[in-house]
């Protein structure tokens, strides 16, 4: 480990070992995401000279960093329907902004919503060598 003058820390990390990052705490860290990281706030992605927050106030500048923004994950282990979701993604948002309105159902609680989510990761099997061999009889 080293550390860097402006408090970073260099870790080395063996070779052979699996790496996992944290995708709901990185897109909610406030260092990447902010202000009110932890909020549905899409207008932090674009780029205007004055942002008005939900609350109505506002605010000169933001930080949204596209480089952590990683919810199909990275590296060749990604998503590989990265491309298809993003078309679907598209297709039925453009639908359903068009012709439909949306509002959250009654007796639904967004703070409920919110303290349910649960961050899953894909599981990862080691190796399972088989040996086949032709049948004798
Ligand atoms: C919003 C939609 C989607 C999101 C956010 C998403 C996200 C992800 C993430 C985070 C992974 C894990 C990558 C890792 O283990 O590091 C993954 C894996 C995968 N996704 Fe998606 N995905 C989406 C839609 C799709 C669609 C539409 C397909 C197929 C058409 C798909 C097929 C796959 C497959 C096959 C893997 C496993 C890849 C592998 O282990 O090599 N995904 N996805």
């Amino acid at each position: 480990m080293i550390h860097l003058c402006d408090d970073t820390i260099l870790r080395f990390i063996p070779p052979e070992t699996q790496v996992s990052l944290y995708a709901y705490a990185i897109h909610r860290d406030p260092n990447h995401f902010w202000p009110i990281p932890d909020q549905f706030w899409p207008d932090r992605w674009l780029s205007q000279e004055r942002y008005i927050l939900p609350s109505g106030d506002r605010v000169e500048s933001v930080i949204t960093d596209h480089e952590v923004f990683m919810p199909f994950s990275a590296s060749p282990m990604g998503c590989v329907g990265k491309n298809v979701a993003m078309a679907e993604i598209r297709a039925v948002t453009c639908a359903v902004v068009q012709q439909l309105d949306m509002k959250i159902a009654d007796q639904t609680s967004l703070e409920r919503w919110e303290k349910d989510i649960r961050e899953v990761f894909v599981t990862s099997r080691g190796t399972l060598p088989v040996v086949l061999e032709p049948h004798y009889s």
